[in-house]
């Protein structure tokens, strides 16, 4: 069993995707382990992006995360890290084949509506980094 940290961003919040993105996950016999709909402090946003901190997008990356409500959300199923990743698709929407969510919803990587966490490693730093430790499942 694994964890992962999901993000839905402001462009997915207010396009009212929190439940078509959820039940593409619990679909597929992943579970919601903590759920919460927040404003994100900036500085939060600028220690999960921190490894891009040199690359020229990061502000606007920061920006918009800090631009709306997002939900931060702990998955957890076996596989939890590659299948959430393969649900959302590429990075870039243009790239994401359809079907997933980013190939479905999405078409330009500055509003791509989620985030899921990389690999293990980076899924325990950010599921630390946005939960207190007790309020995961
Ligand atoms: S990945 O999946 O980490 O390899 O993707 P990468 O291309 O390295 O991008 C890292 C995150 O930065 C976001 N990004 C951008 N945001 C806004 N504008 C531009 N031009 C841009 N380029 C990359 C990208 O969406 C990744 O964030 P997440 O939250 O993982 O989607």
């Amino acid at each position: 069993m694994e964890k992962t940290l999901v993000l839905i961003k402001p462009g997915g919040v207010s396009r009212n995707l929190i439940g078509e993105i959820t039940k593409r996950l619990e679909n597929r016999n992943l579970s919601v382990a903590a759920m919460k709909l927040m404003n994100a402090e900036r500085s939060t946003v600028e220690k999960h992006y921190a490894e891009h901190a040199s690359r020229p997008f990061f502000g606007e990356v920061c920006d918009y995360l800090t631009s709306g409500p997002i939900v931060a959300m702990v998955i957890s199923g076996a596989n939890a890290v590659k299948a959430v990743r393969s649900t959302m698709g590429a990075t870039n929407p243009v790239e994401a084949a359809p079907g997933t969510v980013r190939g479905d919803f999405a078409l330009t990587i500055d509003d791509n509506l989620v985030h899921s966490s990389a690999d293990a490693d980076a899924a325990k730093a950010e599921i630390e980094l946005w939960f207190s430790e007790g309020t995961v499942k």
